[in-house]
């Protein structure tokens, strides 16, 4: 999604900003630009598209001064244009903005009024023109900030800078994160500390609310009242962000070969005995728990829709998985021993965090299980905890999805075990069940170019549907989603059980269902479904084991033979044909599976 990166030094700024934006590259975008201030004057150059769109215009046309901010942006009010992008000026104030400016409609039409004017769609653009009344009316820098940001109503993080000032970057901070970033007479100034990777360890977080005044020597800090305050500088170890495909052609078939190896990373944490005992998870009160709630977006909201049954089926406890933008809305029920836990590979989706805000605002017990332990989410949450995934470029999440589920379902047996509703051998007939994942999803990865031929089958369609019952009903759901993502072939994911009423209308030959169905005792009953869709003349891929496909045997257009897996973690190894399916089809369609179309990795809009 958007991505801001700011920088004062002693070197030229545009080529700084240029690497820190491709370090922001992964989170996804339609357009970039970038301002400096040279012999006192702002210079701005954008482009709609890639950033190597940008680079190039900087080779034809350079810009100087070693002051500047920069910006990726992902449209939401007007078209990904070069008249849209950031930074947006007036006269003298040139703005980068993440966020949402609620009110623009308000403020734009009061600012015609006063005789002011404008030149984008953007919500944004009303940021500078509004400073800009505000310094024509005699106010001072921070003032004219001040002022501004109080008649400002939605969420946003901003960078200013100022004609005739090359040594000030003023930053504004309400819902969306903004850091500072201190090296030698150096500041840097980013929307996500991993795009400091490199640059320095030193960092300050503003809080919600804050303003900063950032020059080269220094940064004042002012809090929601505008009074000065401070804030801990914290040094974090950010791994330069790995930018290397190391062999593979795309991120996203990288991701999906990494997961042998971060799962069992994930398993090694969540399979000691007392492994949450250890966690600062500890202090929940797991015994007098009446409730799980389970938050998330996309394929983590898919997670805890997994998870659910797990925590009802190990806890014994009521698991209710919800999509994260819906909660709050709907004035959610939070119980006193509910513990509602949030599911976020970025930590910084605005759907997920207004969801946790929301429960914090009530009070309620909340965790977080986070691939960033650095973001927006596990500074303001009460617990959290890694699910190891590592860093994760592909916008489509795939391994991030596999750890999900592993610290989810550690989690529910560890809950369980604590709420004695599971004795310990089960418990550590489980941890055995675990423990042989990663050798399990190798052997599924061996299968890669079997999958392939469905994926050449399925991208002569425009549409395919997902079935599968049980466990295997939200992993349809992740598959269906992962398929439109990277190849834009209309997927929809469902209960098998459900199609009969009503969805079976769409079947024909041209209509594929990929079906879920391991040899469990649900299979029969998917089977049923099977022959339903069959005697309609839908072509029928199915996924299953020795056994299931051999009961089929031959009556499918294919069949893809996996493992024989305990059902509690089907979803875990189901789940990975499914991410091969989805970017072999995206590959054999040409698409930019690294990019998909309108896609962010973090969406901070809500
Ligand atoms: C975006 C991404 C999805 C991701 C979802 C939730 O929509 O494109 O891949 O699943 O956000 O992201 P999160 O970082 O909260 O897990």
């Amino acid at each position: 999604m958007c991505g801001i990166i700011g920088y004062l030094g002693n070197n030229e700024a545009s080529p700084i900003l240029l690497e820190s934006l491709r370090r922001l590259e992964y989170r996804g975008y339609d357009s970039a630009g970038i301002t400096t201030i040279h012999r006192g004057k702002l210079q701005t150059r954008k482009a709609a598209g890639r950033l190597v769109n940008l680079s190039d215009l900087l080779v034809r046309d350079p810009i100087r001064g070693a002051i500047g901010i920069g910006h990726t942006r992902w449209a939401t009010h007007g078209k990904a244009t070069v008249n849209n992008a950031h930074p947006h000026s007036s006269n003298n104030v040139s703005v980068v903005h993440n966020g949402i400016i609620e009110n623009h409609r308000e403020i734009k039409k009061h600012l015609i009024l006063k005789g002011y004017s404008f030149g984008s769609e953007t919500d944004t653009e009303v940021i500078p023109v509004l400073c800009q009344k505000f310094l024509d009316q005699g106010c001072s820098y921070k003032g004219s900030v001040h002022k501004t940001v109080d008649m400002l109503k939605g969420q946003f993080a901003i960078c200013f800078l100022f004609e005739k000032n090359d040594d000030l970057i003023f930053l504004a901070r309400r819902g969306s994160p903004l850091v500072i970033g201190h090296g030698a007479s150096t500041m840097y100034v980013a929307s996500d500390a991993l795009a400091l990777a490199g640059l320095t360890k030193e960092i300050t977080y503003l809080e919600d609310g804050d303003t900063a005044a950032v020059s080269r020597n220094k940064a004042t800090i002012y809090s929601k009242d505008h009074q000065e305050t401070k804030r801990p500088k914290s040094i974090v170890s950010i791994n330069a962000i790995d930018l290397h495909k190391r062999g593979f052609k795309h991120f996203m078939l990288k991701e999906i070969h990494e997961q042998p190896k971060v799962l069992a990373k994930a398993i090694e944490n969540v399979s000691a005995d007392n492994w949450l005992a250890s966690t600062s998870a500890s202090s929940l009160p797991f015994k007098e728990l009446e409730g799980i709630n389970l938050l998330g977006c996309g394929t983590a909201a898919y997670a805890c829709a997994v998870a659910s049954y797990w925590f009802e089926n190990l806890a014994k406890l009521p698991g209710r998985a919800e999509i994260a933008s819906e909660f709050k809305y709907r004035n959610a029920m939070i119980k006193p021993n509910d513990l509602s836990i949030f599911v976020s590979q970025s930590g910084e989706t605005a759907d997920t965090l207004a969801a946790l805000r929301y429960v914090i605002d009530q009070q309620g017990h909340n965790l977080s299980l986070l691939n960033n332990l650095i973001s927006t989410m596990a500074k303001e949450g009460t617990h959290s905890l890694p699910i190891h995934a590592d860093l994760e470029i592909s916008v489509a999440s795939t391994k991030a999805f596999t750890c999900q589920l592993i610290v989810l379902l550690g989690l529910a047996l560890a809950i369980g075990k604590i709420r004695n509703k599971l004795e310990q051998h089960e418990y550590n007939e489980f941890q055995e069940v675990i423990s042989h994942i990663p050798a399990l999803t190798n052997i599924v990865l061996g299968l890669s170019d079997e999958v392939r031929k469905i994926a050449q089958f399925i991208s002569e369609f425009p549409n395919a549907l997902f079935i599968g019952r049980g466990l295997m009903y939200p992993t349809a759901l992740e598959g269906a989603l992962k398929l439109k993502e990277i190849s834009y072939i209309h997927s929809e994911g469902m209960a098998a059980g459900e199609l009969k009423h009503g969805p079976i209308s769409l079947i024909e030959k041209s209509f594929p269902t990929i079906v879920l169905a391991p040899s469990d005792h649900l299979f029969e009953k998917t089977k049923s479904n099977m022959v339903e869709i069959q005697s309609r003349n839908g072509p029928i891929i199915l996924l299953s084991d020795a056994d299931g496909v051999e009961d089929i045997s031959g009556e499918v257009d294919f069949s893809l033979t996996l493992p024989k897996v305990h059902s509690l973690v089907a979803p875990i190894i189901y789940s990975i044909p499914l991410q091969l399916l989805a970017y072999h089809t995206g590959v054999i369609k040409g698409l930019d599976v690294d990019n998909p179309r309108h896609l962010a990795k973090s969406v901070t809009v809500e």
